[in-house]
């Protein structure tokens, strides 16, 4: 029987632990991140804060199992002009990976982020390997536009880090009245 499809809310403190581990798991063993040494749970607690303090968004998706996996996206880089420009993460709980858990993460984390007024988001993927992602990403209308060659070293190989990107409601048109988004930081 197909597994029924995740439920999805935004994430909260008490979560972190479980986070950490699915976070800490994919950290040893895989190159979708790029860190080596997991981190510990007081600085998942930290960018947890980071994150969900300047409007961006973090997600988890549960089942009578716990945290199945998260999903969040922030300003893709610090410097004003960037308010509109988005960057998602999407982390599994291992024996949840290929059942459909990342495509909703995502799917919430666009619909999230488009009505929050952002207008491109940005996945950074390490390792051109990483099919599972890169089909994700596609799958929700990503397109690649560039990679980094050989920027990354884990497990005795040299890893490219692959970007894709997509439009997120008007895209690169005009910005209607009303927006959301944050005004310019002063100079
Ligand atoms: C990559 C990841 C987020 C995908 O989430 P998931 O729940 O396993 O994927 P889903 O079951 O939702 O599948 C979504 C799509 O990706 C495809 N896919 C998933 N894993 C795949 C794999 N290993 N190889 C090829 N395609 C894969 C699925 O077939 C599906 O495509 P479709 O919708 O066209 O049929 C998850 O496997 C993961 O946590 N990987 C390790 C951490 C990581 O790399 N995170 C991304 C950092 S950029």
């Amino acid at each position: 029987m197909p597994n029924p499809p995740p439920r999805l809310r935004p994430a909260l403190a008490p979560d972190l632990p479980e986070i950490q581990a699915i976070y800490a798991h994919h950290v040893l063993h895989g190159t979708g991140s790029f860190e080596e040494e997991p981190p510990p749970l007081e600085e998942m607690a930290r960018r947890f804060a980071a994150v969900t303090g300047r409007r961006g968004a973090w997600l988890v998706a549960e089942d009578e199992t716990g945290v199945l996996g998260y999903a969040y996206f922030s300003q893709l880089r610090e410097r004003s002009a960037y308010r509109f420009a988005a960057e998602d993460s999407v982390y599994i709980r291992p024996d949840a990976q290929g059942r459909g858990v990342g495509r909703a993460l995502l799917c919430g984390l666009l619909d999230t982020a488009t009505a929050g007024g952002w207008r491109q988001m940005v996945a950074v993927i390490g390792d051109a390997a990483n099919f599972g992602s890169i089909r994700l990403h596609a799958a929700l209308g990503f397109r690649e536009i560039g990679r980094l060659e050989a920027v990354g070293r884990k497990f005795d190989r040299w890893l490219d880090c692959v970007y894709m990107q997509r439009a997120l409601g008007a895209g690169a048109g005009e910005l209607a009245g009303g927006c959301v988004c944050a005004p310019r930081a002063p100079a």
